[in-house]
């Protein structure tokens, strides 16, 4: 099962290798070239010792040397040639699959849940990049010319040939010895340092948060830690390694000696002359070196040959997106099927059996005690966590069946924790597009009843982020959130926890961006802890632990679940039925909509009756709190009995759950 995949990941690199044909054709013929040159230097000393000195001949000496320099001069020519296309190949291989690789990395979260880690698949691109590029690779063309050289040596003398082959067999033992000797302590090395280069990025991202809590020492103790670890790795590797090439290096310049020696014996013995000695010095130092600098640079080679294993692994895992057929705009009628979820690299399921319908024109809130699966729930309907069974449809079609970039238009995605990238609020509204559609990202942000918000920062929708959007107030990030979700013009929002940061301004402004979204025909989920998001939502849906406790129109749900829903009632009609608010970009001055008390806000400390929500009922200041009697005990019937409001008819058979103007857009 495993093995065919595999070759297919295997396949994709060679395949982006092959684009570079023409270019290691021209280096085999330059390496050709380069290594019959290399000669030049023994056939000088041959011609020399045998014919210049026995002759005496000056002229000879004159046209012998100006001809090695010619040549010497060719072979310098061509060797950099190779050197530069050796660059070119690297360089192909790595912008060939690039995209690709960037693409998974991005993905990691997904990748991750499928058990596959891809954090190192850039740097694995990278070293062999490098790898493909460095010198060593020349001795992948370079080592078939050894076995010729030995054979020349052979031809000079057979004792000299095979002390040149016993030689050469002693140095490819080393390389083999060297290879089973260092593959640990790299790997050792290569994760020590990546543990801890993170650690430094974490540690700068969160330089505040460090030095307010005093974790400048014990960080740095940690930090340190995890250094010495990656620098312990490195010096045991880097003295393994070294003790290999230095001593084939040695080994190398011994043997070159040793062929001398017995060269020298030959020629006293009259069996070869001292131009053949001298040549066979010269050609078995040259045929032994391509050897000597693979072990040299074995680092480099070794960490490539891993890279490639893991890079054709992760390939073979994550096929290429095939393309889709591209589906017409949905509707807004979201469909949730039974769906399970297991988070990315977990066991446990954290939504387990979960089922809702959404119409256009609705908005849906989903409340429940932290860590009860809402932001889990967003995650899934973005398309960002794989479901385990189950599936979530978009107008018919599960939301597999759209292309990850069309399904990102179509749905907007707020997250609980807004990160802004670097670059101005106009490039992060438009979601980095390279060129920001002015207009629409306007539109956006009045919308999303940002556009005053922005205006109020020094250089407006030019004002210039720093990485993570530093510079602006959570509230500020959250709005600006917001006109993100909406700039591609989704059919569905998921908001998490929209309003965490909101003053009632900002809530405000927030209401009036749902009740839009419904005018348009949009449907809206809102994952919410503070009641006065809930407050645009025609349904509820309650989760805890995962589980759905109830389902259904607003009213109904917080009437089963709200020991205190009456003295809601008496705060302000929380009915889905509400009369249509102005359709205003911007926010205004006083509440809008019901009367909700003096922010707009509505508490609901009444959930907490239920066990929901519980301390979570803290309001931004100025909200009126419509608080009930003391929470009640949580009476003996679990939740979901005696409240189950979820069989599907009552979504769309309800008045109060009926969009005003729910048509489709
Ligand atoms: N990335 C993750 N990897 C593993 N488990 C996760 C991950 N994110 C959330 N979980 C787990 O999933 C469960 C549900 O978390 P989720 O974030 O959906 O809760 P929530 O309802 O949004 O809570 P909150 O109100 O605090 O935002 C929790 O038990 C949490 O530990
Ligand atoms: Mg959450």
């Amino acid at each position: 099962m495993n093995a065919a995949p595999k070759k297919n990941g295997v396949e994709e690199l060679r395949a982006a290798l092959a684009e570079s044909r023409t270019a290691f054709i021209a280096i085999g013929i330059f390496s050709f070239f380069v290594n019959l040159l290399v000669l030049t230097g023994s056939l000088y000393s041959l011609q020399v010792y045998d014919r210049v000195l026995t002759s005496r001949s000056e002229p000879t000496l004159v046209v012998l040397t100006l001809l090695l320099v010619a040549l010497y001069a060719i072979m310098g020519v061509l060797d950099h040639m190779r050197g530069r296309l050796a660059a070119r190949v690297g360089a192909r291989f790595q912008a060939n699959l690039e995209t690709r690789v960037f693409r998974i990395v991005t993905d990691r979260t997904m990748l991750a849940s499928q058990g596959i880690n891809a954090s190192m698949a850039m740097r694995d691109l990278d070293s062999i990049q490098r790898a493909l590029s460095s010198p060593a690779a020349f001795a992948v063309f370079d080592i078939p010319w050894t076995p010729v050289f030995v054979v020349i040596i052979f031809i000079f003398h057979p004792l000299m040939g095979v002390i040149a082959l016993i030689g050469g067999l002693i140095l490819i033992a080393l390389t083999i010895l060297n290879q089973r000797g260092t593959k640990d302590d790299q790997e050792k090395a290569l994760n020590a340092g990546r543990l801890s280069e993170e650690m430094t990025g974490t540690l700068q991202r969160e330089a505040d948060t460090v030095r307010a809590l005093g974790m400048r020492s014990s960080t740095a103790t940690r930090w340190k830690g995890l250094r010495e670890d990656s620098l312990a790795a490195n010096i045991h590797y880097s003295d393994n390694n070294g003790f290999y090439s230095i001593t084939s290096k040695t080994f190398r310049i011994f043997l070159q000696s040793g062929i001398l020696g017995a060269g020298a014996w030959l020629a006293i013995q009259g069996h070869i002359t001292s131009g053949a000695m001298l040549a066979s010095s010269i050609i078995i130092g040259r045929a032994l070196s391509p050897i000597e600098q693979v072990i040299g640079q074995w680092a480099m080679v070794q960490r490539a040959m891993q890279g490639w294993k893991s890079l054709a692994d992760i390939l073979a895992k994550v096929p290429p997106e095939a393309p889709r057929t591209m589906l017409p705009r949905p509707r807004a009628i979201l469909d949730v099927q039974n769906i399970s979820v297991v988070p990315p690299g977990e066991r446990v399921p954290t939504l387990r059996n979960l089922s809702f319908e959404l119409r256009p024109g609705q908005a849906l809130g989903v409340i429940g005690q932290s860590g009860s699966g809402k932001s889990t729930l967003a995650r899934v309907l973005t398309g960002v966590w794989p479901i385990q069974a189950g599936k979530v449809r978009l107008d018919g079609a599960s939301i597999e069946q759209y292309s990850v970039d069309d399904l990102a238009d179509y749905v907007g995605y707020l997250p609980q924790d807004v990160v802004l990238f670097e670059g101005t609020i106009a490039e992060n509204i438009a979601r980095l597009a390279l060129e920001p559609d002015s207009e629409k990202v306007v539109s956006a942000a009045q919308k999303a009843a940002a556009h005053d918000l922005v205006l109020r920062l020094a250089n407006g929708y030019d004002t210039r982020l720093p990485a993570q959007g530093q510079r602006l107030s959570g509230g500020q990030k959250q709005r600006i959130g917001l006109a993100r979700a909406l700039y591609a013009d989704p059919v569905l929002l998921v908001l998490d926890e929209p309003n965490a940061n909101l003053d009632a301004e900002g809530s405000m402004a927030l209401n009036i961006a749902i009740r839009n979204a419904k005018k348009e025909g949009r449907s809206v989920v809102i994952m919410a802890h503070r009641p006065a998001a809930i407050e645009e939502c025609d349904l509820i849906l309650i989760l805890e632990g995962g589980n759905r406790v109830a389902f259904g129109p607003r009213d109904e749900v917080l009437k089963q679940h709200l020991k205190n829903y009456n003295s809601i009632g008496q705060g302000g009609q929380p009915g889905g039925a509400q009369p249509p608010a102005p359709t205003t970009s911007t926010p205004p001055s006083g509440p809008v909509g019901p009367q909700r008390g003096p922010a707009g806000n509505v508490a609901l400390p009444g959930i907490l009756g239920t066990g929901l929500l519980s301390g979570h009922g803290g309001m931004v200041s100025g909200t009126k709190r419509l608080g009930g009697p003391a929470q009640p005990p949580k009476d003996g019937k679990p939740a979901g009995t005696n409240a189950e409001t979820d069989s599907k008819t009552d979504t769309s058979g309800d008045d109060a759950a009926k969009p005003g103007n729910g048509g489709d857009k």
